[in-house]
């Protein structure tokens, strides 16, 4: 009850200044600056749902830190891979937006018949929105450089895995 005040009074406040403020204040309501997914604005409410996301279903492999798994660029024994981190440190970055959603999406073995490997498809377990939000959080991780990089990469994606 002692919020329908406040409420209120932005209703009245927004509809007597009009639609530019509103849509300005739209614009003001926490989208990141220069990040985007598959061509959408990411909101700051996206990164924190993904976050939650991330700490749930890729933190126990990926690391909680996004470092990954110890001495990830070696082979286990039983010949996979171990998880890559998600941080600069990766490879992460190297990959088109598009090509990250279908591998979190597919498994990385999507589309590549015979090729064994221990990271997931979540296909079932995300939503598209969900796996967007999770990627959108990995990606909001990342300093300047791998951001412009990714984004290139992203621009450049012609549709080929
Ligand atoms: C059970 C362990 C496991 C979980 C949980 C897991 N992954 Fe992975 N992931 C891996 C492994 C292992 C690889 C490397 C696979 C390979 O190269 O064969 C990988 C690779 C990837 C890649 C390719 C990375 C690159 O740099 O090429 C992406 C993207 C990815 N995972 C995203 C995710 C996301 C997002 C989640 C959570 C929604 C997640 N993974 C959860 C194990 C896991």
């Amino acid at each position: 009850m002692r919020r329908a005040a406040p409420i209120g009074a932005v209703f009245v406040a927004l509809s007597a200044a009009g639609f530019a403020v509103f849509a300005q204040s739209e614009s003001d309501e926490g989208f990141v600056d220069g990040l985007s997914f598959l061509g959408e604005p990411v909101t700051a409410a996206d990164i924190a749902a993904g976050q939650a996301l991330y700490a749930e279903n890729c933190a126990s492999c990926h690391g909680a830190e996004l470092e990954g798994q110890p001495d990830w660029r070696r082979r286990l024994d039983t010949g996979r891979m171990p998880a890559p981190p998600h941080d600069d440190t990766g490879h992460t970055w190297h990959h088109s937006d598009r090509n990250l959603f279908i591998v979190t999406k597919g498994g990385v073995g999507a589309g590549v018949p015979g090729y064994e490997s221990d990271m997931p498809a979540f296909e079932g377990v995300l939503t598209d929105d969900e796996i967007a939000d999770v990627l959108a959080y990995i990606k909001s991780t990342w300093p300047d450089r791998q951001r412009k990089v990714q984004a290139e990469v992203s621009a450049n994606d012609k549709g080929d895995l």
